[in-house]
């Protein structure tokens, strides 16, 4: 008897251990758990039994017993924390999200507007010149917007923009210009400079090269001995990053108020190669067979202009420097060859679509 006692327990514990080690899941683990420890489980029975077995039994079997029970024990413990963990990575892995897959219906995804395009890859370019991108209000005053560029009260330079005042105070107005943006980046930092400033700006004007808002990108280089010279390599150098790197820059004579001497700089035709002619003998549409491409304004800083920011270290004696614009629809719409200005603010897809 006390042999047979012995051999089932060892006979039980090696059974269970076996099924608790193959056992799929928790579920099927607590089955066993209840078939093999539980109330009415042929070892909980030998275990109860124990007390009418002869007494130089009663050890032997007692110990086997509960060292079989400790170890089924264990073995349940370490079978169902593998199972708890195993199912866990499961449900995990079975509800995972694909936050990548589309929409339910998919939407079709936009794309940066053409005029923020252009804008950057102009930034980009003198960034890699070592320029820095500055901002000012649209919003701007007089002063800043003409008097500290050298448009003095009452000067007729005032009349060739034609702007928009806030209502409330004729000192204050919509800019017409980036340029109000090289006086405030003086007045932020002492000399040397350089630095852009892209951004809106507002013109009594609507047709089909010119809209009540536009953008341009205004250029600001100051410091000692800076030349004219600087201003046609750098000219050159942004020119070719955004017609392509055959082209070349012009000045010509102008009049700004802010820079002596002033310039218009144009590039060199990218359709007819600056010859005027296109390869058939006809005259170049792009540049009307002129070979250059107006493209926006230029010129030394005007000593006066570096005296208003004179107290922040530009003293028109030591530094120099020149300063351009340009317009940002402008550049767009000869790279693009758009027609018509006013496309690009109409928001009708079908033309906005073609530039992603
Ligand atoms: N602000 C001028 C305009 O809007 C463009 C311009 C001309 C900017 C000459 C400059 C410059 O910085 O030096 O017509």
């Amino acid at each position: 008897m006390t042999e047979t006692a012995l051999d089932r327990i060892e006979a039980i514990g090696a059974e269970a251990e076996a099924a608790i080690e193959g056992a799929a899941g928790t579920a099927e683990l607590e089955e066993l758990r209840v078939r093999y420890l539980g109330r009415r489980a042929e070892l909980t029975a030998i275990l109860r039994g124990i007390a009418e077995l002869p007494a130089s039994e009663r050890g032997a079997v007692g110990a086997a017993g509960n060292r079989a029970r400790k170890s089924l024990e264990a073995a349940i413990e370490r079978r169902g924390s593998a199972l708890d963990a195993g199912e866990l990575e499961a449900r995990l892995s079975e509800d995972r999200v694909d936050v990548t897959l589309p929409g339910a219906p998919p939407r079709p995804v936009g794309h940066v507007h053409l005029i923020t395009r252009t804008t950057r890859l102009i930034e980009d370019t003198m960034i890699g010149l070592g320029y820095r991108v500055m901002e000012g209000p649209e919003v701007e005053h007089d002063y800043y917007n003409f008097t500290a560029l050298n448009h003095p009260p009452g000067h007729p330079a005032r009349m060739l923009q034609d702007t928009f005042y806030v209502q409330s105070d004729p000192e204050v107005l919509l800019r017409t210009h980036t340029s109000p943006v090289q006086v405030r980046g003086m007045e932020s930092q002492p000399p040397p400079i350089f630095m852009i400033a892209p951004g809106k700006v507002y013109r009594r004007d609507s047709d089909a090269t010119h809209s009540p808002m536009f953008h341009q990108v205004e250029g600001l280089a100051v410091g000692e001995g800076i030349t004219l010279a600087d201003l046609q390599g750098t000219l050159d150098e942004m020119l070719r990053a955004i017609f392509g790197g055959e082209r070349k820059a012009r000045m010509r004579p102008h009049f700004f108020p802010f820079t002596e001497p002033s310039v218009e700089f144009d590039v060199s035709c990218f359709q007819c190669e600056g010859t005027g002619a296109l390869a058939g003998g006809e005259r170049c549409n792009l540049c009307k067979g002129i070979g250059w491409i107006e493209v926006g304004g230029a010129g030394m800083v005007d000593p006066n202009v570096l005296g208003f920011v004179e107290s922040n270290g530009y003293d028109p004696e030591r530094v120099q420097g020149f300063a351009f614009g340009m317009g940002v629809e402008r550049i767009a719409m000869l790279r693009h060859g758009v027609p018509d200005l006013r496309r690009f603010f109409d928001n009708d897809v079908r033309v906005l679509e073609q530039f992603s």
